[in-house]
């Protein structure tokens, strides 16, 4: 049997310890977390996707992007919103998170003033948020929503990933996106600017479908 809060790889483990109080004793295994944490998250979508969210209620500064994280799990987790003090196998040293994601801010704004197609800003603030990792857990569900707020404000297709498939460790999906996250790392953007246009989605789909844990996409490799 699998250990209550085994991890499967790519994933940042767990510790229950961050659990909010309340929670601490009735939350004992990843199944029992899973809803809640997928229901925290869901409002967050719904806040921030509903309709669109102009640059006053999403303004992409450094305190806004934390406040998302803990819209997004701060009824689950102590820590949601807070920058790790913790260092991990991944993501930037915990000294240098506030100046990379400061960093990644400034770059967004020279970004969006360029001829960069929307999508591949969205992709390029994905990785890069993703990289930094800058709280202990729920770093790729906040990345990936930073980038659908961004494509939302920029009238794009919101990519829905296909969380069920993101999620399991044997999934092609799951390969295919650490994948094109270790090409980003190796400086290829290509592989992940074509996941996030296989799952381009008009924005309607996404919020009736996108965090069903139900919904999966049929999703073919190659
Ligand atoms: N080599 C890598 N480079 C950049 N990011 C990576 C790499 N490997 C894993 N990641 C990212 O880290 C995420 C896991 O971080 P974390 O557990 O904090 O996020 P999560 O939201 O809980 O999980 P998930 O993204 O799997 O839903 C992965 O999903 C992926 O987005
Ligand atoms: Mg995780």
């Amino acid at each position: 049997m699998m250990a209550p809060w085994q991890s499967i790889p790519g994933e940042t483990p767990i510790d229950p310890s961050g659990l909010r109080p309340a929670l601490r004793k009735v939350v004992h295994t990843r199944a029992q977390l899973n809803p809640l944490e997928a229901d925290n998250i869901r409002a967050a979508i719904v806040k921030y996707l509903a309709d669109t969210p102009n640059r006053r209620r999403a303004p992409f500064t450094l305190p806004w992007v934390l406040k998302l994280h803990k819209e997004m799990l701060g009824r689950v987790w102590s820590w949601a919103g807070r920058i790790r003090t913790v260092e991990l196998n991944l993501g930037a040293p915990a000294w240098r998170i506030q100046t990379d994601l400061h960093e990644l801010l400034q770059d967004l704004l020279a970004w969006e003033a360029s001829a960069m197609p929307p999508a591949e800003q969205a992709a390029r603030l994905h990785y890069r948020a993703v990289h930094i990792h800058p709280f202990e857990n729920g770093n790729g569900r906040w990345a990936r929503l930073l980038a659908n707020i961004w494509l939302k404000q920029h009238g794009q297709p919101l990519t829905i990933w296909p969380e069920e498939g993101i999620t399991a460790a044997t999934s092609p999906v799951r390969q295919h996106y650490l994948a094109a996250l270790q090409a980003a790392d190796g400086g290829d953007m290509g592989p992940l600017i074509d996941l996030h246009n296989r799952f381009a989605a008009p924005p309607a789909d996404y919020l009736l479908f996108g965090q069903s844990r139900k919904h999966v996409i049929p999703y073919h490799s190659g």
